[in-house]
């Protein structure tokens, strides 16, 4: 039987030469593919209660979405800076080059409220800390940070858990 990291691609220097790109689209397009993905992006989670799961841009809304409408709860986007219409709160992070900024709507999370992270991707884990101290700002519990890819060489895993965040994965790639 296939596993979800069946259905990943993998495209050899792209955005850059060196790098190993792991396409997830490959996934989301296969219907086996992403229910199973859903299914297992869940699993963990069972008996829990979860508020609000939070998507972070771009992929993560993906998920998050599927995710969200499982569990029959509330779906909280984090976008790139400039594009949410309400008032935000905005938290910057840094990239291989420069910084970047994210933002949420500052009425998106109640005090209180437990919150389920979802995105794509596990790389150095800059994004995930933005979107983590982006909820904890509006008083959000974390219950977790749920990705189908680890890159565990990079270091996100270690630096999430190091701030006291559970960080679940379905598959991960060492060694690129
Ligand atoms: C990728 C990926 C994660 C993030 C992981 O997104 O989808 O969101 O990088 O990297 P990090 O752990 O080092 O922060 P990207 O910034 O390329 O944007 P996109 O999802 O909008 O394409
Ligand atoms: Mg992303």
């Amino acid at each position: 039987m296939k596993t979800v990291q069946d259905y990943i691609r993998t495209i050899p220097d792209f955005p850059h030469e060196g790098i190993m790109f792991r396409d997830v689209t490959t996934l989301f397009a296969d219907p086996r593919g992403f229910r199973m993905a859903i299914d297992q992006m869940l699993h963990p989670y069972a008996g829990l209660h979860i508020d609000k799961v939070v998507g972070l841009e771009a992929r993560g809304f993906i998920l998050g979405g599927a995710i969200a409408h499982q569990l029959s709860k509330g779906f909280v986007p984090i976008r790139k800076k400039g594009k949410l219409p309400g008032a935000t709160i905005e938290q910057d992070y840094t990239l291989e080059y420069g910084k970047a900024v994210v933002e949420i709507h500052d009425d998106a999370i109640q005090p209180g409220e437990t919150v389920l992270i979802v995105d794509d991707l596990l790389a150095t884990g800059g994004t995930a800390e933005a979107g983590i101290k982006l909820i904890e700002r509006l008083g959000g519990k974390i219950i977790s940070c749920s990705f189908i890819i680890d890159l565990p060489d990079l270091g996100g895993r270690a630096r999430l858990e190091g701030m006291g965040i559970d960080v679940q994965a379905l598959c991960a790639y060492a060694g690129d």
